[in-house]
C-alpha cells in the first residue's frame, strides 16, 4: 500500500492499494466532523482521483472510532455566522454540498462509503451520494439535528428520501434516536451491515470486485441510473439508449463486443449463471 500526501493533508488521508483509492477523513479528535477545510480539501482529493489511475474504486471511511459526527457545529456554522460575511456563507455551503452530494454522486468511478462508527446529520450525505456502502453492525447513525433545534438541513433529508421507506425516514428525521449499523441495512441506508472484523476485509473484496470491471461501462451505468432516477419513463428510455450508444463509443476496451463473443463464440461465459469474474477474462490471460 502505498500513501499519498498531496494535494490533500490536513484533514484528509488517501492510500492507494489494487486499484482502490481508501480516502479516510481525517480529524479524528472531532469525530471526523466536516469543517470548511475538510470540505475545501475533499473537493481537491476528488479532483485529484477523478485522472488518477490507482484509484479505480474510491472507498470514503473516517479515521478512528468515526464515520463522521456531520457537519462540524462550531467551524460550519457558528465561526462563520459570526462573521456576518453572507459570501463566505455561500462559499463554504457551496463547497460543502460540491463534494458531499454532487462530484460524490457522479463521480466517474463507482464510489463506497464504509462506515466505522458514529454518522450524524450531515454525513448522510456522502453516505447516501456514495453508490454502496458497508457499515460496521454496531456503528452509530442519529439525524440528531431536531436535539439542537434545526430540521435537517441541505440534501440530507433528500438522501433520506432516496434510500429509505418514508416510515422510517420520518421516524427518525422527527425523534432524532439514533440506530445501528444493523438496523441501517434492514431499511437499506446500507448495503450490509457486517462485524467490525470483517469490515475493511468486506469492503475491499466489493471494491477489488469493481476494480476489476469496465470502468466506461460502470460510469455509464451508475450515472445513468442516477438521471433516470429523476426523469420520465420516455425521457429515461432516450437518455439511456444515448447512454448506451455513448458507452460504446467511449470504451477503447471494447467491452460489449467482447461481451457478445463470450457468450456467443466462445461459449466461454453465461452471465445468468453468475457474475462475470475480471480474474478470469479471457481477454486478459
Ligand atoms: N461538530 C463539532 N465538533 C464536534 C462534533 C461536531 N458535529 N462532533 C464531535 N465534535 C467534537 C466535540 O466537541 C469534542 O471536541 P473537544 O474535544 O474539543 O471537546 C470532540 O469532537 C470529541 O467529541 P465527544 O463528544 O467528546 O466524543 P464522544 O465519543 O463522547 O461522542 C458523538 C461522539 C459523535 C456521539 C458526539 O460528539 C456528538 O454527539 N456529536 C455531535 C453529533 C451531531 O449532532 N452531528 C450533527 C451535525 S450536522
Amino acid at each position: 500500500m502505498t500513501t499519498a500526501t498531496e494535494p490533500w493533508g490536513e484533514t484528509v488521508s488517501v492510500e492507494f492499494e489494487e486499484g482502490i483509492a481508501w480516502v479516510t477523513l481525517n480529524r479524528p479528535d472531532k469525530r471526523n466532523a466536516m469543517n470548511p477545510t475538510l470540505n475545501t480539501e475533499m473537493c481537491r482529493v476528488l479532483d485529484h482521483l477523478e485522472a488518477d489511475p490507482r484509484c479505480r474504486v474510491l472507498v470514503l471511511t473516517g479515521a478512528g472510532e468515526s464515520f463522521s459526527a456531520g457537519m462540524d457545529l462550531k467551524e460550519y456554522f457558528r465561526d462563520v455566522e459570526a462573521t456576518g460575511d453572507l459570501a463566505l456563507q455561500y462559499k463554504v455551503r457551496r463547497e460543502s454540498n460540491e463534494w458531499q452530494w454532487r462530484r460524490l454522486a457522479y463521480f466517474p468511478k463507482p464510489t463506497i462509503a464504509m462506515v466505522n462508527g458514529w454518522c450524524f446529520g450531515g454525513a448522510f450525505t456522502p453516505l447516501v451520494a456514495c453508490d454502496l456502502a458497508i457499515a460496521d453492525e454496531t456503528a452509530k447513525f442519529g439525524l440528531s439535528e431536531v436535539n439542537w433545534g434545526i430540521p435537517p438541513g441541505s440534501v440530507v433529508t433528500k438522501a433520506l428520501a432516496a434510500t429509505v421507506p418514508q416510515r422510517d425516514a420520518l421516524y427518525f428525521i422527527m425523534t432524532g434516536e439514533t440506530f445501528d449499523g444493523a438496523r441501517a441495512a434492514q431499511m437499506r441506508l446500507v448495503n450490509e451491515a457486517v462485524p467490525a472484523e470483517r469490515l475493511r476485509e468486506r469492503t475491499r473484496e466489493l471494491a477489488t470486485r469493481l476494480a476489476g470491471l469496465n470502468p466506461v461501462v460502470l460510469h455509464s451505468a451508475k450515472v445513468g441510473y442516477r438521471f433516470a432516477a429523476e426523469m420520465s419513463w420516455s425521457q429515461s428510455e432516450d437518455y439511456l439508449y444515448a447512454k448506451l450508444d455513448q458507452t460504446r463509443a467511449l470504451d477503447t476496451d471494447h467491452g460489449r463486443e467482447k461481451g457478445l463473443s463470450q457468450f456467443l463464440d466462445d461459449k466461454s461465459y453465461r452471465p445468468g449463471l453468475g457474475a462475470f469474474d475480471p480474474s478470469k477474462d479471457p481477454a486478459k490471460r
